[in-house]
């Protein structure tokens, strides 16, 4: 896509916006597989479908909505991003950041974002939460490629401090305040649409990653480019153990994203409270 056009439809999307609400959101939250839970804690919702947003992309994913919900949480300003887009969908770098820019222009300066993880380190049992500390882009394609927005952010952007430490630490001392169960590593991230065979995740193991997605790097690399802080985490879903693989289904991902959706809630709610 020509850059100039793409600009044009990002500002297009976010004058819609600030048009509809009546304050600028300081963060967003981006909700993955079965983790749509947090949408409840948030108060004096003003929910906006992707349709109605222009050139907003639509989602088609399992367990995925399209929808933005802004409202308060702990009086601060949020918007939630519920359903998200995915590479292996068919949509382009450009088409799975979207959201992503307009939040930078809408004013959003801290995005959260969260995922279904299949749990590569062999010490990961699922249903628990991992606070993401780095990444690894596998997926073979960037959201930078073509012409820089100088504006949206530098052509070489700084990747020293991807998922902020500042608020890892935050989010590390809440859980532990809050009695809750989390770990933290490093998310690498496939394109999918197929899980792993056992020696991919092998590989993946090798190679140094703790948890396996399809999602998430376009977003936060999107994010770091256009300043945002970033703070990322991976409900692990499945074991990912190549030397004893079980067939895995979407329906189990879901499930198990439910289980470690509810203590990434009140982690996040409490990380916005804090902010
Ligand atoms: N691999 C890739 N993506 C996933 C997995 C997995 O094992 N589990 C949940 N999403």
């Amino acid at each position: 896509m020509d850059m100039r056009e793409y600009v044009k439809k990002v500002n297009e999307a976010a004058d819609y916006i600030m048009k509809e609400i009546s304050e600028s959101p300081k963060v967003a939250v981006v909700l993955g597989s079965g983790l749509g839970g947090i949408s409840e804690e948030a108060e004096n919702k003003k929910v906006i479908p992707y349709p109605d947003i222009p050139n907003f992309p639509v989602s088609t994913a399992p367990g995925h909505k399209g929808e933005l919900i802004f409202g308060k949480i702990h009086d601060k300003s949020a918007v939630l991003m519920n359903g998200r887009f995915h590479y292996y969908e068919g949509y382009s770098m450009l088409e799975v950041t979207f959201p992503i820019r307009v939040f930078q222009l809408i004013g959003v300066e801290v995005l959260i974002v969260t995922n279904a993880a299949g749990g590569i380190n062999p010490d990961f049992e699922v249903g628990y939460p991992m606070i993401i500390t780095d990444h690894i882009n596998l997926m073979g394609d960037n959201p930078l490629i073509g012409p820089n927005v100088d504006e949206w952010g530098p052509r070489f952007p700084d990747m020293s401090n991807a998922y902020d430490k500042n608020l890892r630490r935050l989010a590390i001392d809440i859980a532990k305040e809050k009695g809750i169960k989390i770990y933290e590593g490093v998310y690498v991230a496939v394109q999918g649409p197929n899980f792993e065979t056992a020696a991919e995740y092998r590989m993946l193991r090798r190679i140094g990653a703790d948890a396996v997605g399809m999602s998430t790097v376009p977003e936060v690399i999107v994010a770091n480019h256009g300043g945002m802080k970033v703070l990322g985490f991976s409900a692990i879903t499945d074991k990912g153990d190549p030397d004893n693989l079980k067939p895995l289904t979407a329906e189990e991902v879901l499930e198990n994203a439910e289980k470690a959706g509810e203590a990434m809630a009140r982690i996040i709610t409490e990380v916005i409270n804090r902010l």
